[in-house]
């Protein structure tokens, strides 16, 4: 298909949402409404160009769509969708082509309904086709309002439509398809003599039937798609629809959810085959996790990378990566940028922060370890902390291969330990250890007669 240009309108205030953050930036299962319609148009159709009109929040929706790699015009003053579009005729003017218009605020529209809606446009002939559904509480949205024979005649808004048009469960979802010059000589067609005072697009319908041209509504899709995001209640809605959505597809891939209701997944997040998520558990953001875990219950990862064969229970999980494996928790908490090399088991209250530990290391038992290197086949005692932190600067630890850590050490950084080192239980290490060596750090144990005085 040659020719198609995209426009997502998204400068809207959004007032209903009774938020200081644009409403388009508000997420649903881990990625903005705004993001969710642009990768959805980006994947039904290869356009010739893609716009956002911005307006409200403006600088926060570019730097969210920084990663999109698409074009802006900016909508001043918020005079309504009409206005919004008109707003990109500069960008496109001249140009012939078929136009995708969505709005920013329905995250649940599935790419393959834009190609079907697209599709239709083209095989009809159309000069616009606006996607509808039928809605059971079709409250809120404008009314598609059809003749005997059942051709569209125009749409009617929530609050200019009367008591027998409100009846109408055929509703705009506020996705269209239009002749792109068709399009702008009815825009500048559309007055605001409405109780808004806004220039609404869906009079571009009255207007385009009026001039002759071909217009028509078309139900691809129910109504768990095309959910507009005007309020907080509607934010849930879509949350809910769109996690049951992802829990279903990682059903279907062979992955064990043992109650999708209690468990939150993001949209981009990745399982494997035979991975059993355990209740109340939260994948966040671009986390992947390999094959034959078990991951859960009570758990949240987020943007994490996880191998096959991981056992991760209880547990609190940032930025960090775990090879294949690794037991964690119950209790533990990965902080951003921890590795956790081939079969290391971090256990009970434990704490890893910006380090690496290598095969086979084990830090079981109420451990902060941060800012460290940790070598293979390493034991850190219960209790053992690294002091990093002097008040002002993070120093490093490095713990080489082999390494036993009594219990309750305190590694005092910058310091390094050689491999096969063993450092004798309630040490305090300030200084450098070779390796092989045996270090005790510690006031000697004195016992006395009991009820004699110590001098
Ligand atoms: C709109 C449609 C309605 C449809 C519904 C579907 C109009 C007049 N009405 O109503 O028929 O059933 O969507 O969800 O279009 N926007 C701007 N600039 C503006 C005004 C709005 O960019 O000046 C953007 C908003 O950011 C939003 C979109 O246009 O993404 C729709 O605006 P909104 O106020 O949400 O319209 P609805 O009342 O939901
Ligand atoms: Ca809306």
């Amino acid at each position: 298909m040659n020719n198609v240009y995209g426009i997502i309108l998204g400068a809207g205030e959004g007032t209903r949402m009774r938020s200081c953050l644009p409403k388009v930036l508000h997420k649903v299962c881990g990625k903005e409404l705004i993001s969710h319609v642009v990768e959805c148009m980006k994947e039904a159709v290869k356009m010739q160009k893609l716009i956002v009109v911005v307006g409200s929040g403006s600088n926060l929706v570019i730097k969210c769509l920084e990663k999109y790699n698409i074009d802006y015009v900016f909508q001043k003053e918020r005079l309504g969708s009409a206005h919004a579009l008109l707003c990109a005729k500069d960008k496109l003017k001249n140009l012939d082509g078929q136009l995708i218009v969505m709005c920013g605020d329905t995250p649940l529209v599935q790419s393959k309904t834009i190609k079907s809606l697209l599709k239709y446009h083209i095989k009809n002939k159309n000069s616009a086709t606006v996607l509808s559904g039928i809605i059971e509480n079709p409250f809120g949205y404008g009314r598609i309002v059809r003749d005997k024979k059942g051709k569209v005649v125009y749409i009617v808004e929530e609050s200019s439509a009367t008591n027998q048009e409100k009846q109408n469960k055929e509703i705009n979802s506020g996705i269209y398809c239009f002749d792109l010059q068709v399009l702008w000589k009815a825009l500048i067609k559309v007055d605001n003599k409405n109780n808004k005072k806004e220039y609404y697009l869906t009079d571009v319908i009255a207007i385009l039937n009026k001039d002759g041209y071909k217009t028509d509504a078309v139900a691809l899709t129910n109504e768990t798609e095309i959910l507009g995001v005007n309020t907080r209640k509607q934010l849930s809605v879509a949350n809910k629809i769109l996690r049951d959505r992802k829990n279903n597809e990682l059903l279907a891939r062979g992955v064990t959810i043992i109650n999708p209701e209690t468990t939150y997944i993001d949209t981009d997040v990745v399982i494997g085959q035979d991975t059993i998520i355990k209740p109340n558990s939260y994948i966040e953001a671009n986390t992947k996790i390999g094959r034959n875990c078990i991951i859960g219950p009570d758990t949240t990862i987020k943007d994490s990378l996880i191998a096959d064969n991981v056992f991760i229970t209880n547990s609190y999980i940032e930025k960090s990566k775990i090879e294949k494996g690794v037991k964690v928790g119950p209790f533990a908490h990965l902080r951003p940028n921890s590795v956790l090399k081939e079969n290391v088991r971090i256990g009970n209250f434990s704490e890893v922060k910006k380090s690496v530990v290598g095969y086979g290391s084990k830090i079981n038992h109420l451990s902060y370890i941060g800012d460290a290197i940790v070598g293979k086949n390493v034991n850190i005692g219960a209790g053992t902390i690294t002091c990093n932190y002097d008040g002002k600067n993070k120093f490093q630890t490095i713990i080489k291969d082999d390494v036993f850590v009594g219990s309750n050490v305190n590694l005092v950084a910058p310091v390094n330990i050689g491999s096969k080192v063993f450092i004798a239980a309630g040490s305090t290490i300030t200084d450098n250890i070779s390796s092989n060596k045996l270090a005790i750090a510690r006031e000697r144990q004195i016992v006395k007669e009991k009820n004699k005085r110590i001098k």
